[in-house]
């Protein structure tokens, strides 16, 4: 199948987000005003995705990403005077929220304190009070010069509906536009047509109930409720025997492949715009390998490799005809060694805290590839 015929049926069959007209408003005015104003836009993708099991979802499958990349990178952004359009995760970290919301040392509530005296209100904490003028004046600045346009997204077919409809509009910014995709994108999903309608049973009453009813209104029940099939017979199978539960009480997930959508957003949802994607991996072995083939395969601008221990430390910059590029940040009070460096880049962790954030070295470096992308585009 070729991959607009993918992108035809993954997009007819997977109903789009309930705000996706609102959104596809809000990012065209959003987009206008900047390019009129000749300011460059970047799109940041942020978060993961959720799979749903069911339609009126109660369980669904996640991944681990916070969205730190893309809050941080967001704010570097900013500073680096890009209008950002942040499509995230809903509830994940956003851009200077995010140093108070989710800060390891308590929630926001413990930045603050009641005033003394009648009327006192609240006040931030003295300890912390100027760095908190400071991130809320920036963050102030970004919303009153309309320069943060944040759109939440929360399953895998939200995201591809969202990331095509803005990417599409993106295309206006010819090469001032760049995409920087840094959501943790999940690579597998049940489809709407295997997919049940309601919250799956997990025991025999409950699948007889929801059986009796379909039949009642004569419905096929839904494949995920095929189990029940087996309940009565308590059957086992030999395929995952281990320990032997019967099929009846187990829950057998069957996911299809997401379509790799990477090629049809570069050739044709925003295709003069400079498109940057990230590469995780877990095995330091194959990490510039796969960052390789991505780039290869996609035929995009940037690769950024990440691996998902150290990627707060290092990053490796792969693209076209350039060479590799490892980014990494200074360490608190002490030099990198040789030895270090090949530990790191083997996927050990130092024990301390990174000193800084390393988006404050990845945003410089995308943006000098970017005024190069322009230059030779424009
Ligand atoms: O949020 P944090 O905790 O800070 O973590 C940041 C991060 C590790 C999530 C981020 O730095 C990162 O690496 N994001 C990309 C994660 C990811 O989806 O990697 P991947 O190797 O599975 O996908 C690579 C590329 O293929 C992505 O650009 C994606 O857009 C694309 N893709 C993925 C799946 C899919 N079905 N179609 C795609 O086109």
């Amino acid at each position: 199948m070729s991959a607009q015929d993918q992108e035809d049926v993954y997009f007819s069959t997977n109903p789009p987000p309930r705000h996706l007209e609102a959104h596809a408003a809000q990012a065209r005015a959003f987009i206008d005003a900047h390019a009129a104003a000749g300011r460059r836009v970047v799109l940041v993708t942020s978060g993961g995705t959720t799979v749903p099991l069911e339609k009126q979802t109660v369980r669904f499958i996640d991944n681990f990403s916070a969205g730190t990349r893309g809050a941080t990178s967001a704010e570097y952004f900013l500073e680096a005077g890009y209008a950002v359009i942040f499509l995230h995760r809903e509830f994940s970290l956003t851009p200077y929220a995010r140093h108070f919301s989710h800060a390891t040392t308590g929630g926001f509530l413990d930045f603050l304190e009641v005033g003394q005296g009648e009327g006192g209100g609240v006040r931030a904490r003295p300890d912390v009070s100027a760095k908190m003028a400071d991130i809320l004046s920036r963050y102030h600045t970004a919303r009153t010069e309309n320069l943060l346009l944040s759109i939440p997204f929360v399953t895998i077919g939200d995201y591809l509906h969202e990331l095509r409809a803005i990417s599409r509009l993106m295309a206006s910014l010819g090469p001032r536009g760049l995409l920087y995709l840094a959501a943790a994108v999940s690579d597998f999903f049940v489809p709407p047509e295997r997919m049940a309608e309601h919250k799956i049973q997990s025991t025999d009453l409950g699948r007889r109930a929801q059986e009796a009813a379909a039949a009642a209104a004569g419905q096929a029940p839904s494949s995920a409720d095929s189990s029940k099939q087996d309940s009565e017979e308590e059957e086992f199978d030999n395929f995952d025997s281990s320990p032997r539960v019967p099929r009846s009480k187990r829950l057998v997930i069957d996911l299809d492949p997401v379509p790799k959508l990477l090629l049809n957003l570069v050739d044709g949802w925003a295709p003069r715009g400079m498109v940057s994607s990230f590469k995780l991996e877990t095995d330091p072995t194959i990490l510039v390998t796969k960052a390789r083939y991505s780039l290869e395969r996609y035929q995009h601008h940037l690769v950024i490799g990440n691996l998902l221990a150290t990627r707060k430390w290092e990053v490796v910059f792969v693209s076209p005809g350039r060479e590799d590029n490892w980014l990494r940040v200074k360490r608190r009070g002490k030099e990198w060694t040789e030895e270090d460096v090949k530990r790191l880049r083997q996927g050990e962790v130092p024990k301390e805290e990174p000193g800084e954030e390393i988006e404050r070295f990845i945003i410089p470096a995308v943006k000098d590839l970017h005024d190069q992308h322009i230059k030779a585009n424009e």
